[in-house]
């Protein structure tokens, strides 16, 4: 039988058990508890962004523009609305075990990771767990390793200086992810969003000035050690990439003013990787972007990466890759690509998710056509030694709890089983 018709027979199978587990509304989420260092909801929380094609973005107020509404507070048998559309439980019970048959990190076992961000509710989650570990073998925390999420100002206020913990949450996610033996990327240490003010400011206080220049380099410094000491210390050689400066480029070209940049001055960046570079080990160094194939945008992000691999600073480029069906072309995407890579650096694809208005049999398979197409061609280039392709990771295990499941940008549908996306990565083959 070939994948596609397993594919379709596993497909079958899953509707069928799915329907009769639905049926007798079997399945209440009980797996997570609230730690003390975090409020918890029962599930995952995550902002649905009903965005526009294409942009691909966030603001400069420190969040992505919310158009959607937010799941809020759930349990597993409860309906619950998302982006104005009804839905019924969270984590459907029909992706049955060891569901389709075929592993997608399997297909690129000799290429490149392939991985999907989790939540820490996600983790929780028996079949969900069962979906990752089968189809991935990387993961990225979605929220839980950014900065207004390790960095403890209670702490930082007490020891006098800029402290990191590790909160429980993201602990029992790493936990989990050594468990299953899954290798993981930071994300991210130096950003303008989902970073608290308070780390700018004298004594740690946004009433006082902002702090000079040598006091902000101290603690950039001392958040770049602490992060990596902690997880080379209690998770040897899980992490093999880290995002070190995220969202760094205006979406007009040029840098985007934040307040890294105003305290520490247009050389934060660099400043970034060479406190990183000193304490890193064997984690390769990343910067990542949204939209790196936007004019300005693209033309800043090149000098940026052209500069900081001369000196030796960084290993790769994170593509974000929140792509549309109508934006861009396969061509710009994967061209922008080819000029990272000739500056002999690594290119990862860190939040890949296809959006698309079409959810008809129709639409469906025009995403997954381009799911198909880059990765066809990243596959070939990387094969072929043009590009140094070293993971690919798509920013949701599925529609339901994309960041912008209205666009169903995934692999795997509202009940998590596989769409003609996931088919068409399967396609792909060896030679
Ligand atoms: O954790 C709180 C929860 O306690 C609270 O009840 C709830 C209600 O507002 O909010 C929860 O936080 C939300 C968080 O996701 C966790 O669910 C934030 O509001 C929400 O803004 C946040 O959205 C995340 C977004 O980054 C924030 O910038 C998305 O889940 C996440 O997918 C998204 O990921 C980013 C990448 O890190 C960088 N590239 C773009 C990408 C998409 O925006």
């Amino acid at each position: 039988m070939n994948t596609k018709n397993k594919g379709n027979l596993a497909k079958i199978l899953c509707i069928l058990i799915g329907v009769a587990m639905l049926a007798v509304d079997m399945f209440a989420f009980v797996g997570c508890t609230k730690n003390s260092e975090s409020t918890l909801s029962p599930t995952p929380t995550e902002a649905v962004v009903d965005n526009k094609p294409n942009t691909d973005v966030a603001t400069n107020t420190g969040a992505a523009p919310e158009t959607g509404t937010e799941t809020g507070s759930q349990t597993g048998s409860e309906t619950v609305t998302t982006g104005g559309e009804d839905v019924d439980t969270l984590y459907p019970v029909n992706a049955c075990e060891s569901i389709f048959g075929t592993r997608l990190c399997e297909n690129f076992a000799d290429d490149f990771y392939v991985g999907t961000c989790v939540s820490y509710s996600l983790t929780q989650n028996e079949t969900a767990t069962k979906v990752i570990v089968e189809q991935f073998n990387s993961v990225t925390c979605e929220n839980e390793m950014k900065p207004d999420h390790l960095l403890d100002k209670t702490a930082s206020k007490l020891n006098g200086e800029i402290t990191v913990k590790f909160p429980n949450d993201t602990v029992s996610m790493l936990n989990w992810a050594k468990d299953h033996n899954l290798k993981m990327r930071g994300h991210t240490m130096v950003w303008y969003s989902q970073t608290p003010n308070w780390i700018f400011y004298e004594d740690f206080d946004t009433s006082k000035s902002l702090v000079s220049r040598e006091v902000m380099l101290e603690r950039m410094e001392s958040i770049i050690r602490q992060e990596f000491e902690y997880v080379q210390e209690n998770y040897p050689d899980m992490f093999y990439a880290w995002d070190v400066c995220n969202e760094v480029i205006a979406d007009e070209g040029g840098l985007r003013d934040c307040l890294w940049k105003q305290t520490i001055g247009d050389d934060y960046i660099e400043q970034a990787f060479t406190f990183a570079r000193k304490y890193c080990g064997d984690i390769k160094l990343f910067i990542n972007d949204y939209n790196c194939y936007v004019g300005n945008k693209r033309t800043t992000l090149l000098s940026v990466v052209k500069d900081l691999a001369e000196k030796g600073l960084i290993d790769g480029v994170g593509m974000q890759s929140h792509l549309d069906v109508g934006y861009p072309s396969v061509g710009l995407y994967t061209a922008t690509m080819k000029m990272f890579a000739a500056f002999g650096v690594e290119v990862q694809i860190t939040e890949m998710d296809i959006t698309t208005d079409n959810k008809t049999e129709k639409g469906l398979n025009v995403q997954g056509q381009m799911y198909g197409d880059i990765m066809k061609q990243v596959v070939d280039w990387d094969r072929d030694g043009t590009v140094d392709c070293t993971s690919v990771t798509i920013w949701g295990l599925y529609d339901k709890i994309s960041w912008r499941s209205s666009q169903v940008p995934t692999l795997f549908d509202n009940i998590m089983l596989p769409k003609p996306a996931y088919n068409a990565l399967m396609e792909i083959t060896k030679g």
